[in-house]
């Protein structure tokens, strides 16, 4: 099929490249000129495990004119979904659309690939005059293209012929397909979310609980609770809380959706709640094991909001980066990919290490196991758990009893 893609960010490059991979020819459109500049060398604007190797293995075009959409079958939108003051942003969605109208054919397809309040596609249909799917995406991060290639499920939402076209172009993954209503593919994506971000809060609260009991390690129990098979092990890894480009974003629009709507999400909201606060438990128990941090140096190992990519956004890192710089701390941070202006930057663990007094695991990349030995006479706090604490004197973990019978 000729298949265009609106919104070359991390969704839009990863299903144009997979969707090029499987024969069809794919066109990317972005306002951004600098980024298609970049696509169109090859240059991938971000870092994902097995990316470039695709991209150079695919032919794209990538272009700031929506006319050259005017013959595709199918467009999927990807474009940014912002939170802003609690309110979803759909400004880059709607003008997406329109733009869409104005040059499709009149049976091509919009797919809503962007995450969107249900709603927002049936009046996107409404406004275009054009046939709108909504195609949901549950990529991660560092798994994206895996995730594309083999999805535990396909929601697709929206009228029956226009479904299986969209049912068509993703036949080949061998994944559950699932035909729903316009709104149930937009709020399936939000109560997916919301829920996984729900595991991740219930997991850090039990986290917090087993630090005041003795002789307890919330993996031990979390372990425990997901061979359940009810329950599952999956997202409920206790740490410094949940970052990245969805969860943080995605649970405010679905709470302030819902308020409009005159309903309370009292769980995700507790969820929220629990999230916001992981940052600042970092911050007590670095006090807690140094006393005064004012005028202490303390290194940050790991600035990505998770290990496998270069992605900052809503990193749980740089809110206690900024936190500890508030208490007068002077910090220095390390990450293997992750790059950020206007902070002092080590150029491997071991500097950052050397040159402080405390020490945080912020997010957990491979490379920091085993790296006690550099830490021996450090404060070290890991909010990730990747060290082992018995070979360390000054260390606490998230999740590991703080108290002695
Ligand atoms: C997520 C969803 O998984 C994906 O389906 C959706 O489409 C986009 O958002 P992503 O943001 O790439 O993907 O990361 P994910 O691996 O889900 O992790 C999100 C955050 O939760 C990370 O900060 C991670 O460190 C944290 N997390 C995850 C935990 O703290 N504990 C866990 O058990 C799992």
């Amino acid at each position: 099929m000729k298949i265009g893609v609106v919104g070359l960010g991390y969704v839009g490059i990863i299903t144009a490249a997979v969707l090029a991979s499987r024969g069809h020819q794919v066109i990317g459109v972005d306002v951004d000129k600098e980024k298609v500049k970049s696509l169109n060398c090859n240059r991938s604007p971000i870092y994902e495990p097995g990316l470039d190797e695709l991209l150079r293995k695919v032919k794209i075009n990538y272009t700031t004119d929506y006319s050259k959409l005017s013959d595709v079958d199918i467009a999927f939108i990807t474009v940014s979904t912002p939170t802003v003051n609690g309110k979803i942003l759909l400004d880059h969605v709607f003008s997406a659309v329109s733009s869409l109208s104005n040059v499709l054919r009149r049976d091509a397809i919009i797919v809503m690939k962007s995450t969107v309040i249900p709603g927002t596609s049936r009046k996107a249909k409404e406004l275009s005059g054009m046939e709108v799917v909504v195609n949901p995406e549950f990529l991660r991060e560092g798994y994206a293209i895996e995730d594309t290639l083999h999805p535990d499920r396909i929601v697709i939402g929206g009228d029956k012929s226009a479904g299986d076209l969209v049912e068509e172009v993703w036949r080949f993954t061998n994944s559950p397909i699932i035909r729903t209503s316009l709104e149930e593919a937009e709020l399936i994506k939000y109560a997916s979310n919301s829920f996984l971000a729900v595991k991740i809060s219930f997991a850090n609260e039990i986290a917090n609980l087993c630090e005041r009991i003795p002789n307890c390690d919330v993996n031990v129990v979390t372990q425990a609770m997901g061979i359940d098979k009810r329950i599952s092990p999956y997202f409920l890894k206790a740490g410094l809380g949940y970052g990245g480009s969805c969860f943080p974003k995605d649970t405010l629009a679905i709470l302030g959706f819902s308020s409009e709507l005159g309903e309370k999400l009292r769980i995700v909201e507790a969820a929220v709640e629990v999230n916001n606060e992981r940052p600042l438990r970092a911050i007590s128990a670095m006090k807690e094991l140094m006393g005064e941090i004012k005028g202490k140096r303390i290194c940050i190992l790991g600035l990505s909001f998770k290990p496998g990519t270069d992605d900052t956004r809503e990193s749980v890192a740089l809110k206690i980066l900024n936190l500890l710089e508030k208490e007068g701390a002077e910090v220095i941070a390390y990450d293997p990919k992750a790059k950020v202006e206007g902070i002092k930057i080590a150029r491997n663990s071991e500097e950052c290490i050397m040159s402080s007094e405390g020490v945080i695991i912020a997010t957990e990349w491979s490379e920091f196991s085993g790296i006690e030995p550099i830490l021996k006479g450090k404060y070290v706090f890991d909010g990730r758990r990747v060290l082992d604490l018995k070979k360390l004197d000054n260390a606490i973990m998230v999740g590991v009893s703080r108290c002695k019978r």
